[in-house]
C-alpha cells in the first residue's frame, strides 16, 4: 500500500484537533531554541569573560544573588505550568468525543485493520469518513497491542485486546490519508497499514448506501479483499510461495496434510471455515496464528475470495 504523507515539517493538518496540537508543538520547540541560545550563549559569554589569564588572577568572589535564585526558579515553573494548563485542555478536548459523532468500530490484527460501520457496512485496508462531522472510533485488538495513527490528524491511540479504546476527530480536508500501525507487533508490523480516505457528505453517503462489488465479478472483488484484508502478508495466491501461511497458490481440490494427522481435499466449505475460525482444521507444519474473520467478513465477500481462490490454478 502506497503511503503518502503531504507536508515539509509536520504532515498536513487536517482535523480540527490538528492546529492546537501542532501550536503546543512550536510553542515547546521554540522554548527549547530560545533557552538553548540563552543558555549556551551565557556560558560561552562567561567563559571569556572568567578565563584565567595570568598565574596570579584569582577567582572572583562571587556570593548567590536570592533575586537571581528567585527569578530562575519563577520563570520556568510558570512556564512549566502555563505548559501543562496547554497541554491538557487540547488533551482533554482529544479524549472526549462531541455526542453526536458518528461512531466506527475499528478491529486490529496481525496485521490488518478492519473497519465496521452503523449500517452494517465493513471495510478492511481503507477507512470511509465524512468531512466536517465529528467521528468517533471504538477499537479493539483481537490478538496483540497495536496502535492506531493517523499523522495528518494529530491523533494516536493503543489498540488493546479485552478492552475498548475510543479516538475522535474531525476531518476538515478530504482526500487518502495514512493510517499506521505504531506499536511494535510482529513480523508485518511495518506493513500494517490502511487509508483513510475523507470524503465530502454527499459521496460519503452514497458510498455508505452504495452496494458491495457492484458491476464486479466475485473473482475481482475476492481479489480485491484479500489485497485489502491483508491476507497477502501471510499467503501467497499467484505462486507457491510460503510465507506464514500456506501458500494459496492451486489450493481448490488440493489433499491437505492436516496438523492431526489427516488428509482433506479443500473445498468450498473448508476455505469458508478455514476463513472464518481459522483454527478449527489447521495444515500440517503451520501454527494456529491466523485472525478469525468472523463477523468481520460478510458471506458475499467470502463467496468472492473463494472465488478468487479458484482462479488460482
Ligand atoms: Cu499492529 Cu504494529
Amino acid at each position: 500500500m502506497k503511503v503518502e504523507l503531504n507536508g515539509v515539517w509536520l504532515p498536513r493538518a487536517a482535523s480540527t484537533l490538528a492546529d492546537s496540537v501542532d501550536t503546543a508543538w512550536d510553542v515547546v520547540y521554540w522554548m527549547s531554541i530560545v533557552f538553548f541560545v540563552v543558555i549556551i550563549g551565557a556560558q560561552a559569554y562567561f567563559m571569556w569573560k572568567y578565563k584565567r589569564r595570568t598565574e596570579t588572577d584569582v577567582t572572583s568572589d562571587i556570593d548567590h544573588s536570592t533575586a537571581v535564585e528567585i527569578t530562575w526558579t519563577v520563570i520556568p515553573s510558570l512556564l512549566c505550568i502555563f505548559l501543562f494548563l496547554f497541554g491538557f485542555y487540547g488533551y482533554v478536548n482529544a479524549s472526549v468525543a462531541p455526542a453526536n459523532a458518528y461512531e466506527i468500530q475499528v478491529t486490529g490484527q496481525k496485521w490488518s485493520w478492519a473497519f465496521s460501520h452503523p449500517n452494517g457496512k465493513t471495510e478492511a485496508g481503507e477507512l470511509h469518513v465524512p468531512k466536517g462531522r465529528p467521528v468517533k472510533l471504538i477499537m479493539s485488538s483481537r490478538d496483540v497491542l497495536h496502535s492506531f495513527f493517523v499523522p495528518e490528524f494529530r491523533i494516536k491511540q493503543d489498540v488493546v485486546p479485552g478492552i475498548y479504546t475510543t479516538l475522535w476527530f474531525e476531518a476538515t480536508e478530504e482526500g487518502p490519508m495514512a493510517i499506521f500501525c505504531t506499536e511494535y507487533c510482529g513480523t508485518d508490523h511495518s506493513a500494517m497499514l490502511a487509508s483513510m480516505n475523507v470524503m465530502n457528505e454527499g459521496a460519503f453517503q452514497e458510498w455508505l448506501n452504495a452496494d458491495e462489488g457492484k458491476g464486479m465479478t466475485p473473482v475481482a472483488m475476492g481479489a480485491d479483499l484479500f489485497a485489502k484484508n491483508a491476507c497477502l502478508s501471510c499467503h501467497s495466491a499467484t505462486d507457491a510461495t510460503v510465507k506464514v501461511g500456506p501458500s494459496l497458490y492451486k489450493v481448490f481440490g488440493r489433499q491437505e496434510q492436516m496438523a492431526d494427522g489427516s488428509t482433506l481435499t479443500a473445498d468450498e466449505n473448508y476455505l469458508r471455515e478455514s476463513i472464518l475460525v481459522p483454527n478449527a482444521k489447521l495444515v500440517k507444519g503451520f501454527g494456529p496464528i491466523m485472525p478469525a474473520f468472523k463477523g468481520v467478513l460478510k458471506d458475499k465477500q467470502i463467496d468472492a475470495i473463494i472465488a478468487y481462490l479458484k482462479e488460482q490454478k
